[in-house]
């Protein structure tokens, strides 16, 4: 395992770091980099062979499709075909936590197995300067999804990775992600613009930029797999939307809502901070032991949507 120092931006990788881990991408290899979000597994999207190794790697069901990062809004193009609102939302948010669901353009290179032989594809450009000189370095599509074994709490540092993953991944070390929760999922076919997963990038902040509500039933056909109702899940079983600590349960709380919580997600109250915490947090309580984690009320706004959709699934009886 290659392990390098912690860095918020390039300076703390040795000079060859992007290089070498491009050069594991192009021999079919694994690469687990940072992203704004959550750490991704990244493999050559081109690559069915390599993107199998994901699958194997997350003991993931292979129906699943997997998100492709690209370096720029060219390399998108080549990949999915743009409707008039999906070229709005990615001149607004890209590079960021914004993850378009397109249909796959006529000489896209990304493989079927990667989008499991669906007419979509799933596209992002990611806001981190490793993530984007990984990219920029290698020149194909990155198809990666976080980088945890499968229904497992996604990781936000690099230790989470190779505590999820262990020894034979190549990591690249960016310290913890700023943003925290997955990207939010949009896909933009057929004239509706519809939300697949609430994530890092409010609806609010996507619906000012559209000028109308996003389509928030649950789209039926192009069901994004991360809404498997138990998902995202730690060890310890949660209780939501706690008042109080009940015996031999370890609290995490907002606000400071929870007298005798043993971390804070934001003792201020904010939303951002608290998505950043959250699925640390979680991996804390869960190295401590607690067999319960109670979870003081989150407001359902911002970034607080897709933090309740992660522990609402966290919660959800195991499958
Ligand atoms: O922030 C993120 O999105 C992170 C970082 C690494 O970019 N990635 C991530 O990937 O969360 P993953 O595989 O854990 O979740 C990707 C989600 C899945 O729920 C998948 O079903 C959905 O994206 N997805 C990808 N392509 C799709 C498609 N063509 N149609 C519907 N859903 C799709
Ligand atoms: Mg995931």
């Amino acid at each position: 395992m290659a392990v390098f120092p912690n860095s918020h931006d390039l300076s703390g990788l040795p000079p060859d770091a992007i290089a070498a881990a491009a050069h594991v991408l192009a021999a079919g290899g694994l690469v687990a980099f940072p992203t704004e979000t959550v750490y991704g597994l990244g493999a050559d999207a081109t690559s069915p062979e390599a993107v199998a190794k994901i699958y194997a790697a997350k003991g993931r069901p292979q129906f699943n499709p997997l998100i492709s990062h690209v370096f720029s809004l060219e390399a998108a193009e080549r990949e999915g075909l743009f409707t008039p609102e999906a070229r709005r939302l990615s001149e607004a948010f890209w590079p960021g936590p914004l993850t378009l669901i397109l249909p796959r353009a006529p000489g896209g290179t990304v493989c079927d197995l990667a989008c499991a032989g669906l007419a979509t594809v799933g596209l992002r450009i990611p806001a981190h300067p490793i993530a984007l000189a990984l990219l920029r370095a290698f020149g194909r599509p990155v198809a990666a999804p976080s980088a945890n074994r499968s229904g497992r709490i996604s990781p936000t540092q690099a230790a989470d990775v190779a505590a999820d993953l262990g020894a034979t991944v190549h990591i690249l070390d960016g310290g913890r992600c700023a943003v925290g929760v997955e990207s939010t999922i949009v896909a933009c076919l057929e004239g509706a613009v519809s939300l697949l997963r609430p994530g890092g990038l409010s609806v609010e902040a996507i619906e000012a930029v559209l000028g109308h509500p996003l389509d928030q039933t649950p789209a039926k056909g192009i069901q994004a797999p991360g809404m498997l109702a138990s998902h995202y899940a730690p060890n310890a079983a949660l209780r939501l939307n706690a008042a109080d600590l009940r015996a031999g349960e370890a609290g995490l709380d907002f606000g400071g809502a929870l007298a005798n919580a043993s971390l804070d997600l934001s003792p201020g109250g904010d939303l951002q901070e608290a998505a950043a915490n959250l699925y640390r947090y979680l991996r804390a309580l869960d190295a401590r032991g607690a067999k319960t984690i109670a979870v003081a009320a989150i407001p359902d706004k911002g970034l607080g949507a897709a933090i309740n959709d992660r522990l609402r699934r966290a919660a959800a009886p195991r499958g």
